[in-house]
């Protein structure tokens, strides 16, 4: 078992090996996807709305985000391990950027992190791959301004963004991210982009021709219901398998069918 690390994903994409990537937020969801073979594990801010009842992103504190990535991290062996820059914990100034995302590799044990944006986080971006830690960018659709983009709808298909897009992701690149993450933006860009530059994108909602692929675990498994976005694929539908188990174990219970003499000392 080989550890995942950075210059094995660039060959992957000199190869034509496609990546994966899931989000995980726990050590045991991670531990199972970690003995699967996965690339990289996410833990993405969108812990706040899958797991912490949040509307969104934005009310994601550092705290939370170590917590979680220090769960992960202690149960992974062999993918790269990602913990996502929650908002504000970058955008206010390269001091605070750099402060943060060394945050994440002394306490939790990533090995790189993740953060929204293009031109205007640049010098962010700089500042920390400067400092020894590996960083992927994130474009397109950015749920941290979802107030600004007036929603979680497709971006990039105006010939301006979609300009705007690809010298955003050379610029990434010159900054020295080792990988982008492109979310919900037309294939045919996606393809653009990732035939531009020299490092791996990885796609939601990006079509096949990105070097990779992300999605969220709990919108894959089927167990997230509030909505579901047309580039998720339902490999389960864990949460009415949850919800029947729930249902039968209550049910057992208060017909006292539920413990037997087979569970009982
Ligand atoms: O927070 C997250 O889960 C993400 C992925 C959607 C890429 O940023």
């Amino acid at each position: 078992m080989e550890k995942v690390t950075v210059s094995m994903l660039l060959e992957m994409k000199e190869k034509g090996e496609k990546i994966t990537m899931l989000t995980a937020y726990d050590a045991l969801m991670a531990g199972q996807m970690d003995e699967c073979g996965i690339d990289m594990i996410l833990v993405g801010d969108s812990v706040g709305n899958v797991l912490l009842g949040y509307e969104n992103t934005l009310p994601v504190t550092m705290e939370e985000m170590i917590h979680h990535s220090k769960a992960v991290t202690r149960s992974v062996k062999r993918a790269l391990v990602v913990g996502d820059m929650p908002f504000m914990s970058y955008q206010v100034s390269v001091e605070k950027a750099l402060e943060n995302a060394g945050r994440f590799l002394k306490e939790a044990r990533v090995e790189a992190i993740k953060l929204e944006g293009g031109l205007e986080v640049i010098d962010k971006i700089k500042a920390i791959v400067e400092a020894g830690i590996p960083v992927i960018g994130h474009l397109g659709l950015t749920p941290q301004s979802v107030h600004q983009l007036g929603g979680y709808g497709i971006r990039g298909t105006q010939k301006d963004e979609a300009s705007k897009l690809i010298e955003d992701a050379k610029a990434l690149e010159k900054a020295g991210a080792f990988s982008i993450v492109l979310e919900k933006i037309p294939k045919d860009l996606a393809s653009e982009v990732t035939s531009t530059i020299n490092v791996p994108t990885i796609g939601i909602g990006a079509g096949a021709g990105c070097d990779g692929q992300v999605l969220v675990s709990q919108d894959m498994l089927g167990m997230f219901e509030k909505f579901k976005p047309k580039f998720t694929k339902r490999y389960a539908e864990l949460a009415k398998e949850i919800k029947r188990c729930f249902s039968d174990y209550i049910k057992e219970v208060k017909d006292k069918k539920f413990p037997t003499e087979e569970h009982s000392y």
